[in-house]
């Protein structure tokens, strides 16, 4: 990534003025707020969630309700902060009724997400849940078969893992699964993952490109 911290601090403000204010798909006719993101452009961890819930869409900001609780606990427990981290979502405006986000939302609105992740160039993407996993990966593939481990993905590291809100409805298997996982999260920041063999999967989704934005990352 090139570019001074400050400047890249100040691009992403920028386009998050110009998100606040978008209506390049429906998304934007029943939304109260944008859910641009949150944290640090100093990020080393960039979370992927979905899209923005009813708390988020009334407050603007990423992962505020029950999710966000167990995601900032998690976050914790492997010595990250919310505010040392940056969190976004693949649509930053809430789908009515929390539905999925429909394919033309999703081309609406990616060239966010991949500026956000081109200006916040972080170590690994964690992508939370079955959407962002599945998006991000190109894979048709469900999460809990992708997780568990560290993919090489664009010239770092993604981590894909359950959506926090499947460990608040779901058995505790799926929140230590998460734990895991964020071990691995914590394992790359540390180095300690740097080398590992892809696997068929890694290689469909990682092909070795220096600059993310001249191709699609995903979709
Ligand atoms: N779920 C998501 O996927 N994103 C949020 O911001 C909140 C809940
Ligand atoms: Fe714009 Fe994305 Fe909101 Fe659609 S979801 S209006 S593309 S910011």
């Amino acid at each position: 990534m090139t570019g001074s911290r400050d400047a890249r601090a100040g691009e992403l403000s920028q386009l998050a003025d110009a998100a606040a204010v978008c209506t390049a798909c429906e998304l934007a006719d029943n939304r109260t707020n944008v859910v641009f993101g949150s944290g640090t452009v100093d990020a080393e961890v960039m979370f992927v969630g979905e899209g923005p819930g009813q708390r988020e869409d009334e407050q603007g900001l990423p992962f505020v309700g029950p999710s966000g609780k167990l995601l900032e606990q998690l976050l914790g427990e492997i010595g990250l902060t919310r505010a040392g981290v940056y969190i976004g979502n693949v649509v930053k405006c809430r789908p009515p009724g929390n539905r999925d986000p429909r394919p033309d939302e999703i081309d609406a609105c990616k060239g966010y997400l991949r500026t956000q992740l081109r200006l916040v160039d972080p170590k690994v993407v964690v992508t939370l849940g079955n959407f962002a996993s599945k998006l991000l990966l190109r894979t048709g593939t469900g999460i809990t078969r992708l997780r568990g481990q560290a993919y090489p993905w664009w010239g770092r590291h993604l981590v894909p893992t359950f959506h926090p809100a499947a460990a608040l409805r779901g058995s505790a298997r799926v929140l230590e699964e998460l734990r895991y996982d964020f071990s691995l999260v914590k394992a790359v920041i540390d180095g300690e993952i740097d080398s590992e063999v892809p696997d068929e999967a890694a290689v469909v989704a990682a092909p070795p490109v220096p600059e993310p934005e001249q191709l699609d990352m995903f979709g």
